[in-house]
């Protein structure tokens, strides 16, 4: 029972506070410690300042209520009505996308976007794209979809490949962009993460310098505390089977996200997180195996001939991406028929016209402006992403408004052999560590493989998955789309993990793009097989 002088004081501090302390400084302050604490962020003095604060402020707004006597109950259940409120301003971070430009109507599907604030104080802003599943969104597994580069935005795959919607190519002219439903979007079977990260990456950004610094291991990392506290804002999705899901450069920081979630739950990490397994597409997992598998993908593929490839194998030991300049005669062997490095250009007379994304494509020129050329509609994400009025809908920060949204942050991505830059370390050579790791965890992978992609051949895929000396549960076999060869699959298993493995005929490194309704069918069809243990 407060004695009639603490009264006094209470009272006394009230009017110094609504007098001398602008309603809006305190909310400021209240925000920060809320944001702090519903981030959950290591730091509980937080949270008791925030309580006495939120007492404090309850106390005096009701002394100017003039609600007298002692009635310490009601101040509590007000102050925490008041945290209720505040909680509620934070959820606007995000927001529920009814149209965009170039899309005739309201969307027929749940988008929301929204900006995840991470690190010393929310430094790091990301930017994401969320597509609730249009069957069932709370039995669905959710998805996390990591986007190759490193450094290409969440929009590219949401566009491109496996979102739910893509670009009308044939109409879309100049400016005058239009988009289309995609029958195959991903969302027909799960709810999907889109994410700009790391920052630089699409509309994420940062406030610091320190900020903007990141490798393949600290994306790992972030892309834990990013799922960790969408979940938290959006928590009915919290008992959701998770997958951690990529493309491309991301085979190198997939399995190290899922790593760190089951570390994660294993400390006590509050939430702990539903986690299931991973599924990537058309992987890098070893620097040396993948690359390397160029070769031998060639060969298989008949890009090379018998002779080169005998001769070329014998005198370069295995290594044809990076071997010693001084064995002289490899090196020379090796520039007849593919320069180094291996990538896009070439001078090697064998492989210099292929398409590396999908050999079977033919060369096609952007200038040439036409719909099937991808090179060309490849250029309408930038158009598209660049009009103020897409970014308006999008609900990008004034902050992030910009000029030249880019698919690709060029001081992230990844290039063969490419060095560290200022932004961005590539510091994790091979990935396979971690899923030996995983098949410790209860954790399931699927690796899908365009049968034809020269970026990350197949081959090197079945090369380093046979390094695992895993026993095989099912072994290699046709599966079938509409009673037709999709592809061909295996399964490796081992104490509750497996490794499968399947094929896409004719598929290419951005699988969906060519092959749509094989990628969504194989997608579907693992996740389901998996379904029972999300009860677990
Ligand atoms: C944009 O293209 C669509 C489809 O081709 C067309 O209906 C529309 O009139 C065009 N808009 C403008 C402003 O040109
Ligand atoms: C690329 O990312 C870096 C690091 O965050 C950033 O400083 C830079 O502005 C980004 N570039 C673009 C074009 O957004
Ligand atoms: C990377 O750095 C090394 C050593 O500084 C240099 O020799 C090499 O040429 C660089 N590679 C590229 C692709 O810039
Ligand atoms: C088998 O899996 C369990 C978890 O499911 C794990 O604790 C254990 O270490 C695994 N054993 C081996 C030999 O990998």
């Amino acid at each position: 029972m407060p004695s009639q002088e603490s009264r006094l004081v209470i009272r006394r501090g009230s009017d110094v506070a609504l007098s001398h302390l602008p309603r809006v400084t305190l909310s400021v302050v209240l925000t920060f410690t809320t944001k702090k604490w519903f981030t959950f962020e290591p730091t509980p003095i937080y949270i008791y300042i925030y309580i006495y604060i939120y007492i404090y402020i309850a106390t005096t707004n009701l002394q100017k209520l003039k609600v007298r006597g002692r009635m310490k109950p009601k101040y509590m259940m007000i102050s925490f009505f008041i945290i209720f409120l505040q909680f509620i301003t934070l959820s606007n971070s995000k927001s529920i996308i009814k149209n965009l430009p170039g899309f005739h109507g309201d969307l027929p599907f749940t988008l929301q976007t929204g900006y995840i604030g991470m690190g010393q104080d929310d430094s790091m802003q990301v930017f994401y794209y969320f597509v609730e599943s249009q069957r069932s969104p709370s039995d669905d597994p959710l998805l996390l979809y990591l986007t190759g580069g490193p450094g290409s935005s969440g929009l590219y795959p949401f566009l491109y490949q496996i979102g739910p919607l893509s670009f009308n190519y044939e109409s879309s002219k100049g400016n005058n962009i239009t988009l289309e439903l995609n029958p195959y979007s991903w969302s027909k079977a799960a709810n999907v993460i889109f994410v700009d990260l790391p920052v630089g990456v699409g509309f994420s950004y940062s406030e610091t310098i320190e900020a903007s610094k990141s490798s393949d291991s600290i994306v790992a990392i972030q892309s834990y505390e990013f799922v960790r506290k969408w979940l938290v804002e959006n928590p009915n999705f919290m008992s959701n089977a998770l997958y951690i899901s990529g493309i491309s450069y991301m085979g190198i920081i997939v399995p190290n996200v899922a790593l760190e979630i089951y570390k994660g739950n294993e400390r006590g990490n509050q939430p702990q997180l539903n986690i299931k397994g991973c599924l990537i597409v058309n992987p890098l997992t070893d620097k040396f195996i993948n690359f390397n598998a160029r070769f031998e993908f060639a060969h298989r593929l008949a890009l090379i001939s018998d002779d080169i490839y005998e001769s070329t194998k014998a005198t370069c030991g295995g290594d044809y991406v990076y071997n010693d300049p001084r064995n002289v005669l490899c090196t020379i062997i090796l520039n007849g028929w593919m320069s180094v490095p291996l990538i896009k250009i070439s001078n090697g007379q064998c492989t210099s016209k292929i398409t590396y994304g999908n050999i079977l494509e033919r060369g096609c020129d952007a200038r040439d402006m036409e719909p099937t050329c991808k090179a060309y509609t490849d250029t309408f994400i930038e158009t598209w992403a660049n009009n103020k009025d897409v970014q308006k809908a999008l609900k990008v920060r004034e902050v992030r408004i910009i000029e030249n949204w880019e698919t690709t942050n060029k001081s992230i991505s990844y290039d063969f052999k490419k060095n560290d830059t200022i932004v961005y370390s590539y510091d994790v050579w091979s990935s396979i560590p971690s899923h030996k790791q995983l098949l410790t965890k209860n954790c399931q992978v699927l690796i899908i493989c365009g049968d034809h992609d020269m970026v990350f051949p197949y081959v090197g895929t079945l090369k380093w998955i046979r390094t695992l000396n895993l026993p095989i549960v099912s072994p290699w076999e046709p599966w079938f789309v509409r009673s037709q060869v999709a592809g061909y699959q295996m399964t490796y298993a081992r104490n509750g993990s497996s490794i499968k493995v399947a094929t896409v005929m004719g598929g290419g490194h951005p699988l969906a793009a060519y092959n749509p309704e094989e990628a969504l069918v194989m997608m579907d069809g693992w996740l389901s097989s998996h379904a029972y243990l999300s009860d677990s």
